[in-house]
């Protein structure tokens, strides 16, 4: 097995460093057949491998994919008192140790999200629990909060925050925690966190720790917030799961801005198993199979809160035209996991490129004149 993934880790950096010395573009086409060979949490170490070198050496940009970062002021905002170059971010899951922030902005993200961190290391759940649905361009992962726990992460995040791209803290409970002290590992992380980090997330919307979204309820959102803000003045976002009623989304986020919420992200994955036609029985689903249902959670949530805080919308995001969609329906910023593993290092780049194009095509001279422009 240790010889497969070594003898694939060394023909795709074969063939990456040849068309290095080509200077030709890597093409994510040639490289991808390989990946997918390997199981994907296996190609997801290799990617990892690749953007940690950046953080490694310290360099702030990979000369080669400088030209990945796309600073148009069209695109540029500021929210939270922080420059966000433009407005696609990497959602949570992909940097859950904080070892890839410098790598993730080389390949053109505005933000990252690191995380999810909990207060003690986690080894997750058991492997294999991560799976590839190729035909419908989605994945389905049962991960489970593997992380090196808030101890580790926080001092990696220590080394190079403030960052000249915003950075969220997502945070969730871990899974030894009982149901009703989950409080206090929320409040221990935002403790360990204080200072860090130009966002927090609040995770209790993914489906890999058991009764996590049990706590997607207004006597646990009231608490928490309540707690919260006593700890940092740093913005705290909520991120919902996308299998909820619209009015149960709409009535929950609503009572979080009231309690004290910055803003939202929509959505999680899924636990609708019939988006695809060959499911596993564990896990959440995410990709393209999830575009639909997560559209339409985001948009109801942004029917009621639009102009009232800040959403991030995510979900199955795969072109500049989808982020468009999302962006006109209310979204300030949007995120993206999934298609990256589909479409390759590029897309970032080529849709921030492309979503400049929609703007000016629509007459638009900045994208906050966009934001919810279905909307109004
Ligand atoms: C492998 C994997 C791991 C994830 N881990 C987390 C996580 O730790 N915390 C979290 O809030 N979301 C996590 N997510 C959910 C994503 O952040 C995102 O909400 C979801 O995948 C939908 O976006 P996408 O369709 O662009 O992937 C994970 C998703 C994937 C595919």
């Amino acid at each position: 097995m240790i010889f497969y993934i070594l003898s694939n880790f060394y023909l795709i950096a074969g063939i990456i460093t040849k068309k290095y010395l080509e200077k030709k573009m890597i093409d994510y086409e040639t490289i991808k057949p390989y990946l997918f060979k390997l199981q994907p949490e296996n190609a997801h170490h290799i990617a990892e491998c690749v953007l940690r070198l950046p953080n490694i050496c310290q360099i702030p940009f990979n000369p080669y994919l400088k030209s990945h970062f796309i600073a148009d002021d069209i695109l540029t905002q500021e929210i939270f008192g922080k420059k966000f170059y433009n407005p696609i971010g990497l959602g949570a899951g992909f940097d859950k140790n904080a070892t890839m922030i410098r790598g993730i902005q080389t390949l053109g993200f505005g933000f990252t999200e690191i995380g999810t961190v909990t207060p003690l290391p986690q080894a997750g759940n058991p492997k294999p629990r991560m799976f590839r649905h190729v035909e419908e361009k989605s994945i389905q992962n049962a991960m489970g909060f593997n992380n090196d726990g808030a101890y580790k992460v926080q001092k990696r995040v220590k080394q190079l925050y403030p960052f000249s791209t915003p950075i969220g803290i997502n945070i969730g409970k871990n899974k030894i925690t009982p149901e009703k002290e989950a409080i206090s590992d929320y409040t221990k992380l935002l403790h360990t966190f204080k200072g860090l980090g130009d966002y927090f997330v609040i995770n209790i919307s993914s489906p890999n720790t058991p009764g996590l979204r049990d706590l997607q309820n207004e006597e646990f959102i009231k608490r928490l917030f309540g707690e919260a803000k006593k700890i940092t003045d740093t913005p705290i976002l909520l991120k919902i799961a996308p299998d909820m009623q619209e009015e149960d989304a709409i009535a929950l986020t609503s009572f979080a801005v009231e309690a004290g919420a910055d803003g939202i992200i929509a959505t999680n994955t899924t636990v609708d198993y019939s988006l695809v036609k060959q499911p596993k029985d564990i896990g959440g689903l995410s990709g393209a199979c999830l575009k639909e249902k997560s559209f339409k959670i985001f948009d109801a949530v942004a029917k009621e809160l639009f102009g009232k805080t800040l959403l991030i919308s995510v979900g199955g995001i795969d072109s500049a035209k989808e982020a468009y969609r999302r962006i006109k329906a209310g979204a300030s910023l949007i995120q993206i996991l999934s298609g990256i593993v589909f479409y390759g290092p590029d897309m970032i780049r080529d849709m921030n490129l492309e979503l400049i194009e929609l703007l000016k095509e629509d007459g638009y001279s900045h994208i906050s004149e966009a934001i919810g422009a279905d909307r109004k």
